[in-house]
C-alpha cells in the first residue's frame, strides 16, 4: 500500500444529515440564485418530493419552473427537451434518483455549452467548467450526485452511452436521508445493491487506490449491515435510511475516482436492452462478475468477505451461510468465495431477484448476442480486473439470465 501514485477527487461540495434540505434557500442567497429550474421525474413529483425543494425557494424569494419529463434510463429526447426551459436560470437543481441526476448533469452541460446530447458521448467532452448544478438525491443508491459520470440511452439502438467529465459534476450534494424515506422496499433494494456494486468495483478494478478503498470498504460495511433494515422498515428506521445515504454517496466517490467493471456493462447491457432498473441490472450482474474476477483478485474480495462478514446488526452478527460463531469467535477464515455467497445471501434477505427470469424476462439467443455485444462496447469493461472473451462474457449473461448451477 502507498508504494504507487494516485490521485483522487471530489469536484463537488456535500451537505450531508438530516434536514439538510432546509438548507437550500440559505444556499440560493449565499450564491445569487434568484432563479432555479427544477428537474425531476413524475414519479418523483406525485410522491411530493420536490415540496421541501420548493418550499425553500418560495421562502428565499426565488422564481422556478419544474421540468417532469425525466424518465428511467434517460432517452436523448427526454433530456434534450428541457433545455429552453433551463436556459436562462441561475441554477438547476436535481431531485431524484440516478436518471435525474444524470439528465440534469447533461442538461446542464448543454445550457452552458451548446449542442446536442450526442455532441457529449464519451470522456472529457465538456470544454470548461458548467453552470451551477444542485444535486438532491431521492435514493440511496446511484452516487450520482458526486461523480462526474452521466448515462443517457439510445433508445433507437437500445444502448446506454457515458458522458464522463468532471466537468459535468453537481457544485453542491445535498444529501438528506429524509429524502429517501418513503421509497418502496424493492427500490430501496435494487438501489442499495447498486451502491453495494459500486464500491466491489471500486475495489476490485484496476484504478483502486487507498483513497478509494477506505470509502468502498466502509461503504460496504454499512450496506451490509443497514441495507436489510432499510428495506424492512424504512420509513421509520432513519437511521438506517441515514446510513444507506451516506454509504451511497461514499461509494460514488469511491467509483468516481476507481471506475466501475464488468457488472456494470453487463447492467448498462441488460438496462438498455429491457428498460430494467438499473439497480436490478446491476444486482443480476453483481455475484455473477464477482464469481468471474475471483481467482485474479482473491485477496481483494476475502477482504471484502471479511468486511461483509463482521458487519453487525444491532443485535446480532450476521452470519455467513457457511460460517457459525464458536465461543464470540468465527469457526472460519472468510474467503474469497464467501463474499460472493453473502452477496447472494444479502440479495434473497433484502427481496432482491436473482436472476432474469424472476422478473419475467427470458433473453432469447439473438438477444444474448446482442447482450454480449452491448457488454463487450460497454467503457465499464476496461475498469475490470481481467478482460473476458466474447464466450465468456456470453457463459456469464446466461448465468444472468436464469438458474444454470
Ligand atoms: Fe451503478
Amino acid at each position: 500500500m502507498l508504494t504507487t501514485i494516485f490521485g483522487f477527487e471530489m469536484p463537488t461540495r456535500l451537505l450531508f444529515g438530516h434536514g439538510a434540505v432546509e438548507n437550500l434557500g440559505f444556499e440560493c442567497s449565499l450564491n445569487g440564485w434568484a432563479s432555479a429550474l427544477i428537474v425531476t421525474d413524475a414519479g418523483v413529483y406525485s410522491a411530493g418530493l420536490t415540496q421541501p425543494v420548493e418550499a425553500q425557494l418560495q421562502t428565499q424569494g426565488v422564481r422556478y419552473e419544474i421540468y417532469t419529463g425525466v424518465v428511467p434510463n434517460p432517452t436523448i429526447e427526454s433530456i434534450e427537451t428541457a433545455i429552453p426551459q433551463a436556459q436562462d436560470k441561475d441554477v438547476v437543481i436535481a431531485v431524484g434518483g440516478g436518471s435525474v441526476m444524470d439528465s440534469a448533469k447533461l442538461i446542464n452541460a448543454i445550457r452552458t455549452h451548446g449542442g446536442r446530447v450526442r455532441d457529449y458521448e464519451g470522456a472529457d467532452t465538456v470544454p470548461a467548467p458548467c453552470k451551477p448544478l444542485i444535486a438532491i438525491p431521492t435514493t440511496a443508491g446511484t452516487g450520482s450526485e458526486v461523480t462526474f459520470i452521466a448515462m443517457f440511452t439510445d433508445a433507437a439502438k437500445h444502448q446506454k452511452l457515458p458522458v464522463v467529465s468532471r466537468h459535468l459534476a453537481p457544485h453542491l450534494a445535498i444529501v438528506d436521508p429524509e429524502m429517501t424515506r418513503n421509497l418502496p422496499p424493492a427500490a430501496t433494494a435494487q438501489t442499495g445493491m447498486d451502491a453495494l456494486t459500486h464500491a466491489i468495483e471500486a475495489i476490485v478494478g484496476v484504478q483502486a487506490n487507498p483513497f478509494s478503498d477506505m470509502l468502498a470498504f466502509e461503504a460496504i460495511r454499512l450496506i451490509t449491515r443497514y441495507l436489510p433494515r432499510a428495506v424492512r422498515n424504512g420509513a421509520d428506521d432513519i437511521e438506517a435510511r441515514g446510513a444507506m445515504a451516506f454509504a451511497a454517496t461514499i461509494a460514488g466517490a469511491a467509483f468516481n475516482n476507481s471506475m466501475v467493471g464488468l457488472a456494470h456493462a453487463m447492467a448498462h447491457a441488460l438496462g438498455g436492452l429491457y428498460d430494467l432498473p438499473h439497480g436490478l441490472c446491476c444486482a443480476l450482474a453483481l455475484p455473477v462478475a464477482m464469481h468471474f474476477n475471483l481467482e485474479c483478485q482473491r485477496p481483494r474480495y476475502e477482504q471484502i468477505a471479511q468486511v461483509m462478514g463482521f458487519a453487525h446488526t444491532d443485535t446480532e452478527v450476521v452470519p455467513l451461510p457457511t460460517a457459525t460463531i464458536q465461543g464470540g469467535v468465527w469457526d472460519k477464515t472468510f474467503t474469497a468465495e464467501d463474499a460472493v455467497l453473502r452477496v447472494r445471501q444479502l440479495m434473497s434477505e433484502t427481496g432482491v431477484p436473482a436472476h432474469l427470469i424472476d422478473v419475467g424476462v427470458e433473453v432469447s439467443e439473438s438477444d444474448l448476442e446482442t447482450l454480449t455485444d452491448l457488454t463487450l462496447a460497454d467503457g465499464s469493461i476496461l475498469f475490470n480486473p481481467v478482460q473476458p472473451t466474447r464466450e465468456q462474457v456470453k457463459a456469464l449473461l446466461r448465468h444472468v439470465a436464469t438458474y444454470t448451477e
